[in-house]
């Protein structure tokens, strides 16, 4: 059984998707599998063409890969692939939509504008000093609405920092998100489909040495410490499983997923981010957790053969 891998393309996370390719490639051989990874490029149809998988794991992180594009793509060609339809894909990958879905379906989201670039160019820093106040309170969050791996997050603590976070947020996407900041503990719970729906693996917790999970602290070994399972009280483990499952269910996510959350002191998990295509590199999430439920090529076998089945 051949699977393809669909991995790199023009993505700010194209790099991590090369390597999240290289890790599942070799995890999938490791038990049995024959895999063959593809540039989503002008020869991507040829190619299906030409090694006719009987599945494609689409994993390009962030922009087209993640947002329903490729998974789009995919469906109009009838071909079977791993994870979220592109409907789903395109909700989870919004996060203001996905915030807004998940808060309907009873899960904590913190409260958050939506600015996109074309608005700012017109009310300018006045402008946003009058909106800001009218709404929202310091500190805050600042991030682009889509995309992922901490690109273009800032936190902002006055109003004067609010005008470059913008800036750098604007450089990923055309809108960005200004979040109300939660104090809380990082918990990211992987969610994986073996043939009975998405259930979740054990929570991972995340701990960096400037206490910012930023793009530098996810990629450069000794940043990061994972606790998996995440130390959490049975009340706390519960409380983050289930509101990664209904982030899930209600984003209507398939197969393979993460959900990112802050966890508070009183105990209530906030979601903060969907992800489609999570990263698989040796040094992301989800393989943390996986380490734990059960070894990487087995949970990745389990999800192809459910998939084939
Ligand atoms: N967006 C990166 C790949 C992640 O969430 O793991």
């Amino acid at each position: 059984v051949t699977v393809a891998i669909i991995a790199g393309g023009v993505t700010y996370e194209r790099d991590i998707s090369i390597r999240s390719a290289h890790y599942v490639a070799k995890a999938l051989r490791s038990v049995g599998f024959k895999t063959v990874t593809l540039n989503p490029d002008q020869t991507l149809i040829d190619e299906l063409r030409k090694f006719k998988p009987a599945l494609v794991w689409p994993l390009m992180h962030g922009g087209i890969g993640e947002d329903g594009s490729l998974q789009g793509l995919l469906e109009m060609l009838k071909i079977p692939f791993v994870g979220s339809s592109a409907d789903s894909a395109r909700m989870a990958s919004s996060k203001p939509l996905a915030k807004s879905i998940v808060r309907n379906a009873g899960v904590a989201t913190p409260d958050s504008v939506t600015m996109p670039r074309a608005l700012f160019s017109q009310i300018g820093a006045h402008g946003l000093v009058d909106l800001m106040a009218q709404s929202m309170h310091f500190p805050l969050i600042v991030k682009p609405v889509d995309g992922g791996s901490s690109l273009g997050v800032s936190r902002v603590d006055s109003i004067n920092e609010l005008r470059s976070a913008l800036v750098e947020a604007f450089a990923y996407s055309d809108s960005a998100l200004i979040e109300k900041y939660i104090v809380g503990r990082e918990i990211t719970v992987s969610l994986v489909d073996t043939g009975d729906g998405l259930k979740a693996l054990s929570p991972v917790e995340i701990d960096t040495d400037t206490g910012t999970y930023d793009f530098e602290a996810r990629y450069s070994a000794g940043r990061s410490v994972f606790f998996a399972p995440a130390r959490l009280t049975e009340a706390e483990n519960v409380a983050c499983v289930e509101a990664a499952e209904i982030c899930g269910r209600s984003l209507r996510m398939r197969d393979i997923a993460r959900i990112d959350l802050l966890l508070d002191a009183e105990g209530t998990p906030w979601f903060i981010d969907s992800n489609v295509s999570p990263g698989m590199t040796e040094m992301s999430l989800f393989p943390q957790a996986a380490k734990h439920d059960s070894t990487m090529p087995e949970l990745l076998k389990a999800v192809v053969e459910a998939k084939l089945s």
